[in-house]
This record gives C-alpha cells, sequence and structure tokens, in this order.
C-alpha cells in the first residue's frame, strides 16, 4: 500500500487522494489553502498546505497543480531531492497546440506559448524523475458545474478559435481513474494522453452549448480547414483506463451548480 503524496489535491488531485485512501494507502494531500482540508479528511486525506517538506519519503507522489507554470515551478522545488519511487506529472493536450489529423503520445508539442510552456515543463520533470516518471496529459476537464460549459456560462462568450478544431475532453472522474492507476502501474509507459475520443469540433459543441444557455448563436474564427485532430488512446486503455465511466461527449453539457 504505502504512502501516496498529492500536490494539488484539487478537483483532479482530490479525487486522485479518494481513491488511493480507499484503496489503502495512507495518502496525504497538499493544496494552497485550507479550503478543502475538511472534506480531504473526511476521506481519510491527511491534509496539509503548501509543498511537501524535505523530511518526506514518498512511495509515490502526483504532481497536480493547475497550469504548466505552477507544474514547472513544483519540479524546481522537488528536483534537489531524489524522485519518489513513481512520481505522475499532469499534464495538458495543451502540449500539442493545434494539431490535426492523428495524435498521439509521440505527436510532437505546438508551436504555440502555451504549447512551449507545457513542453518545457514535461522536459523539466521528465529530466527529474528518469524512468520512475509518467507523464498523463489530459484533455479539457469537465463535470457538472465545471468545465467550458460552465466558463462560457460565467463568461457569456465563446472562446475565439475555428470552428473545426477538435475539443479534447474527459471528464474528472475518467482523468482521476487514470492518474490513479498511473501512480500504481507496475511498468507503466513514460507518456499517456488521456481523452475521451470521439471527441466534438468546436463548432458542435458550443453551438449546443449556446442554446443549452440560452445565448446567441457564437460567431467563430475561419476555418482552419484541413483534417481535425483524432486522439488515439490506445495506450491508456490498454494500461491505465481500459472503459471510461463517461463515454459522450455530451455529458460535458450536462449544467451544475457553479463551484
Ligand atoms: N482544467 C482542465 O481542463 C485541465 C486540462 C488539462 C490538464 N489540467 C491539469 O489538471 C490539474 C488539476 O486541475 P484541477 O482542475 O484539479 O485544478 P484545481 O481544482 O484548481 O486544483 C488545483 C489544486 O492545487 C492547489 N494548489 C495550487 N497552488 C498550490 C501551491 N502553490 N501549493 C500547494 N497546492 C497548490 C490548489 O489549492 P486550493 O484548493 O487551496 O486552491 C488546488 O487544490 C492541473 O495540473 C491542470 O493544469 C487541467
Amino acid at each position: 500500500m504505502g504512502r501516496t503524496v498529492i500536490l494539488g489535491a484539487g478537483e483532479l488531485g482530490g479525487r486522485v487522494a479518494r481513491l488511493r485512501a480507499a484503496a489503502g494507502d495512507r495518502v496525504v494531500g497538499h493544496t494552497r489553502s485550507a479550503a478543502r482540508h475538511p472534506a480531504l479528511i473526511a476521506d481519510g486525506v491527511e491534509a496539509r498546505t503548501g509543498l511537501p517538506d524535505d523530511r518526506a519519503a514518498d512511495d509515490r507522489l502526483l504532481i497536480a497543480l493547475p497550469g504548466a507554470d505552477r507544474q514547472m515551478m513544483a519540479v524546481a522545488a522537488l528536483r534537489n531531492r531524489p524522485p519518489p519511487a513513481r512520481v505522475v506529472f499532469v499534464s495538458s493536450t495543451g502540449y500539442y497546440g493545434a494539431p490535426r489529423g492523428d495524435v498521439d503520445e509521440d505527436t510532437p508539442p505546438g508551436t504555440s506559448d502555451r504549447a512551449q510552456r507545457n513542453a518545457a515543463a514535461e522536459r523539466a520533470f521528465a529530466a527529474w524523475a528518469g524512468d520512475r516518471g509518467v507523464i498523463v496529459r489530459l484533455g479539457g476537464l469537465y463535470r457538472p458545474g465545471r468545465g467550458p460549459l460552465s466558463a462560457l456560462a460565467k463568461s457569456k462568450r465563446v472562446p475565439p478559435g475555428p470552428p473545426d478544431k477538435t475539443l479534447a475532453l474527459i471528464h474528472y472522474d475518467d482523468a482521476a481513474a487514470a492518474t490513479a492507476a498511473a501512480l500504481v502501474h507496475p511498468d507503466p509507459r513514460p507518456v499517456y494522453l488521456a481523452v475521451t475520443p470521439p471527441c466534438p469540433l468546436r463548432r458542435d459543441f458550443y453551438l449546443a452549448a449556446t442554446v443549452i444557455l440560452g445565448l446567441d448563436l457564437p460567431g467563430f474564427d475561419r476555418p482552419r480547414g484541413g483534417p481535425p485532430a483524432v486522439y488515439d488512446v490506445r495506450r491508456l486503455r490498454s494500461d491505465l483506463l481500459a472503459e471510461p465511466m463517461h463515454p459522450r461527449w455530451q455529458g460535458a453539457l450536462v449544467p451544475g451548480p457553479a463551484s
């Protein structure tokens, strides 16, 4: 069983913490503030603020802070100590920028600033963690009340972008199940793409979303043309998540309480 440390026990990390606590691990969840601590403690997770201290000997570590820059900072803070036996790093399909056609773990990073920041954070992590490290590249996360539908409900504006770009999506529960599996898989690959295909085009998602929310129908940038991205998740399916619990992207159109 052993000890699992979750750096960033928020929506995703908190779910992973609960899964590992239910499996019998001693789990320590780190957050920035104490707001989530009562809920974590109620589920058997030890709650702390800030980064893990130097003396902690972890069997497993998950790094799930929001955004590539904070992920990079976490690696910088940890790199003077040896990596634990298994360390999982949450990255994003933002790594690919605006890909076309087939996309898998070996597809190179995009050229946008965001893609390059994701790629730099992954490189820094891999240099520290070596063969103890696993990168999980997650698509856009959703659950009722959180994700692109809720973002649109708040902003009332469809984010700029072409109509024919694929919107990579995965439900929080599936992302957490895959990430928790990466913490304990006996022989994982170095990188997994974690998305739930088939994914919608932005046009299909945002047309439906504006109708559901009673907003004006969206305008889009010019179509990009060329084949939209198709995400290949065979490695995810074979090693970490055989069957998604939420296989249909339309689940991302379910409104929920804002949070
Ligand atoms: N959202 C997406 O669509 C998406 C897509 C791809 C990848 N990801 C990645 O998925 C991961 C988790 O996302 P999420 O939705 O679970 O985010 P979240 O709910 O905001 O959780 C992030 C957690 O990190 C904690 N945190 C932030 N800064 C910290 C610090 N300096 N020290 C300790 N803890 C700190 C936060 O603490 P508080 O609870 O106190 O705020 C929170 O608990 C992130 O790595 C994100 O980049 C997200």
